[in-house]
């Protein structure tokens, strides 16, 4: 692992001090991420809050560079809310104009790291050319078999429980089946992107202790990880502090850990009747 990052990370320094306390063989498999506090970054500046957003965007692409080389299986960004339309025109055109820049500079990247991008939310209300920006890089990346990035855009966890809904019940009224038989299994299946293993660390950047609306049914037994960082100051060694600090915990599953004997079995209740696609 150590190798992965010769000549990016300093012999001697605080970096490779967390590096080295990383256990390669227990890594999150999925790690997603709220990136806020950019706007407060910018205001320590007396900078407008879209220059927050800009220097965001480097520390996205620090994050999923790092995460690649570590080895993670699964990095979701949490990119724009639903809610986040409610924000000044010009922040909200930034930060689309960032998300296409990102796409257009970085698809080389992705590719060279063998990276799959997705897109979570809901795309009808995007615009047609963050639509089609979206669409290629998920073209151009769908074969290939690195770390799963997701951004999360246009997405809230409430909007995508209701979406999740709408199929299964759709699928039960035309097909006349039994809803006393969905499972959450079926709910699982339905969501934006079936394919996402549950995130095993949400890392919150700024402080703040919320969860704002982000992946609600993925998290139930998801670890947190707050760092008072902002996001714009957001750098590779807070990435390995938050994965040393995720493996410290016992993670329970709402089951029990016998210290003297084994350690617990996650228990699952998912069914296993399917509903919808
Ligand atoms: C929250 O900070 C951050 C966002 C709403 C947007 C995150 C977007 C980026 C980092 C830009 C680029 C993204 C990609 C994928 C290239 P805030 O503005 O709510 O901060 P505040 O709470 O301090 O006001």
């Amino acid at each position: 692992m150590i190798d992965a990052f010769e000549g990016l990370v300093e012999r001697g320094s605080p970096e490779e001090f967390l590096l080295r306390q990383i256990d390669r063989d227990r890594l999150p498999r999925h790690i997603a991420v709220i990136m806020d506090g950019n706007g407060r970054w910018a205001n320590n500046r007396s900078k407008p809050r879209v220059s927050g957003h800009r220097a965001g965007a480097i520390s996205v692409r620090e994050t999923v560079e790092t995460a690649a080389r570590l080895g993670i299986g699964y990095l979701t960004l949490y990119a724009f809310s639903t809610e986040n339309w409610k924000r000044p025109r010009l922040e909200v055109e930034t930060l689309m104009r960032l998300l296409r820049e990102y796409l257009g500079k970085e698809l080389e990247t992705l590719a060279r790291n063998r990276i799959r991008f997705r897109a979570m939310g809901r795309r009808d209300e995007l615009s047609g050319g963050v639509r089609r920006d979206i669409e290629r890089a998920e073209r151009e990346t769908a074969h290939f078999d690195g770390m799963v990035l997701t951004v999360a855009l246009n997405y809230s966890g409430r909007t995508e429980i209701v979406d999740a809904c709408r199929r299964i019940a759709t699928h039960l009224v035309t097909s006349g089946g039994d809803p006393s038989r969905i499972t959450e299994a079926d709910i699982g299946r339905n969501l934006y992107e079936p394919e996402l293993p549950d995130p095993d660390l949400l890392i919150r950047t700024s402080g703040e202790l919320r969860v704002s609306n982000f992946m609600l049914w993925q998290i139930a037994y998801t670890e947190i990880h707050v760092t008072e960082t902002l996001w714009p100051d957001f750098r590779r060694a807070n990435l390995f502090e938050a994965i040393v600090e995720f493996q410290k915990r016992d993670r329970r599953f709402g089951g029990a850990i016998d210290r003297i004997g084994d350690a617990g079995t996650p228990m699952t209740t998912a069914g296993s009747g399917q509903v919808g696609r």
